[in-house]
């Protein structure tokens, strides 16, 4: 892959890495659902995901991962697409009902097989394999059965784990446990905007602890069973939450959209023990932690890194602004997210570096000693394809290069950040989305399956090969 002719992105490309250390590790990202499709092949049963997506009105487009990129059918070639871009690392998820259909029992060989393929092919190129294990797609008989909400989803996730780490511990040393459990509870028990689809804040908050509690049971178990040491993470989606003034109100407000977006994760994770303002908070809300003996010490299991998807980042008010009453009638105050007339996506999320930068200090100050890595950063834009496939995207480029820029920021300033994971490898179902929104560095053309590498793709590339050249590997 060559950039050279261009000389913007190679000025660009210089320029953003400067000043990261000559270890960095650079890498792109994908999940199962997202791109793998083969929904019904070698024994694979539905997940959540194929559950929620045939629900009408829950999708745009009413699309499905049922066929996605095809990656299941063409991982060679993505495996070489990624090894093209030069980058040192592939994050990827493992899909539970591909390895464990029903969420229950022993290893399904033929789906683990896929995987073992893939290890293989990455490590034949050079490629350092990242495993998540839990990117959402829950075995449809496990939410049956109640879901994150009920404690024994927990236990069922420790199996799992133990089952990709006994078929691909030999040669996987990284591990995250889950992506964005944020989102798994939020999204999916609260707002019913991802799967499984479900209302209901009190539920939402008990699948919180059993996402924790799951973690915690896994990585134990990940690491008992480990044949050599592994480094072992969690990935969590967080901003800064920003006080829209330094009014108590406002102030107050910024405290609680960080509690349940942040602290809620961090604190027990990390110092052992739920934040005592989330929790009275939780409280008003009537929501309750269903926290039991010895949890807390599971959850707090140590962890070797921490890794962080950043998007976005917002202002919070507490302060009415159409004479809305300062408090709920259960006394929850009064909040709102405060528009910032700031260049947005495609997703119509703000664009905002400096929160990411702002992130990665305060994680550095607040949970001193573990290694950050960025899992996920990217950008949705509207793309336009030539006839041949290209696409300038001059948006995702200044995008990546604006947030490459402020992960050097935060070095500089203290933060232990060790990684950069780009969000997306290619264009994927983006979820309740559908097709629509194209997070990819490299445009994927749905009706032929033609991957092409978009301008921010070279770019990219060339970012880690500048880099590489200055670190002399
Ligand atoms: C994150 C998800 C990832 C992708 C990006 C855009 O929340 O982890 O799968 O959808 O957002």
């Amino acid at each position: 892959m060559d950039a050279t002719t261009d000389s913007r992105p190679a000025e660009a490309a210089a320029d953003a890495a400067a000043g990261l250390p000559a270890d960095f590790l650079w890498g792109v990202a994908t999940s199962a659902y997202q791109i793998e499709g083969a929904h019904e092949e070698d024994g694979r049963t539905p997940s959540i995901w194929d559950t929620f997506c045939r629900v009408p009105g829950a999708v745009v487009g009413g699309e499905n991962g049922d066929t996605a990129c095809d990656h299941y059918h063409r991982m060679p070639d993505d495996v070489a697409l990624i090894a093209g871009l030069g980058v040192d690392a592939y994050r990827f998820s493992v899909s539970w009902p591909r390895v464990q259909p029903g969420g229950r029992g022993p290893a399904n060989a033929r789906g683990l097989a896929f995987y073992d393929r893939l290890v293989d092919e990455l490590l034949a190129k050079d490629v350092l394999p990242w495993i998540t294990l839990y990117h959402w797609d829950l075995p449809q008989e496990l939410e049956d059965a109640g879901g994150w909400p009920a404690r024994d989803t927990a236990h069922r996730f420790a199996d799992f784990a133990e089952l990709v780490m006994d078929g691909l511990g030999d040669r996987v040393r990284h591990w995250t446990t889950l992506n964005e459990p944020w989102c798994s509870a939020m999204l999916g028990y609260e707002q019913g905007v991802h799967a499984p689809g479900r209302k209901d804040f009190p539920e939402a908050i008990r699948a919180v602890h059993h996402l924790l509690l799951g973690h915690g049971l896994a990585a134990q178990r990940l690491r008992a069973a480990a044949p050599e040491p592994i480094q072992l993470g969690i990935t969590l989606n967080m901003g800064t939450a920003y006080p829209a003034s330094d009014r108590a109100a406002d102030r107050d407000a910024a405290r609680r959209a960080d509690g349940l977006g942040a602290r809620i994760y961090l604190d027990p994770l990390l110092r052992g023990r739920y934040p005592a303002d989330v929790v009275a908070d939780l409280a008003l809300a009537g929501a309750e932690l269903p926290v039991q003996d010895g949890d807390l010490e599971l959850i707090a299991e140590p962890l070797d890194l921490l890794g962080v998807n950043y998007y976005s980042s917002h202002v919070f008010s507490g302060t009415p602004e159409h004479g809305e009453p300062e408090a709920a009638p259960t006394g929850e105050p009064f909040s709102r997210i405060v528009p910032q007339q700031l260049p947005v996506t495609a997703m119509g999320w703000d664009i905002i570096p400096r929160g990411l930068t702002d992130l990665l200090v305060r994680l550095g100050r607040d949970y001193p000693g573990l290694p950050l890595y960025i899992t996920e950063n990217g950008a949705a834009f509207d793309d336009t394809a030539a006839p041949d496939g290209t696409v300038e995207d001059a948006d995702r480029t200044a995008y990546l290069a604006d947030h490459i820029r402020a992960v050097a920021a935060a070095r500089t300033a203290g933060a232990d950040v060790r990684g950069y994971f780009a969000w997306s490898l290619m264009d994927n179902f983006e979820w309740a989305y559908g097709y629509d929104k194209r997070f990819g560095l490299v445009r994927v053309d749905y009706d032929t399956q033609r991957r092409t590498p978009k301008r921010s793709a070279l770019w990219f590339s060339d970012t880690v090969r500048r880099h590489r050249e200055q670190r002399g590997g």
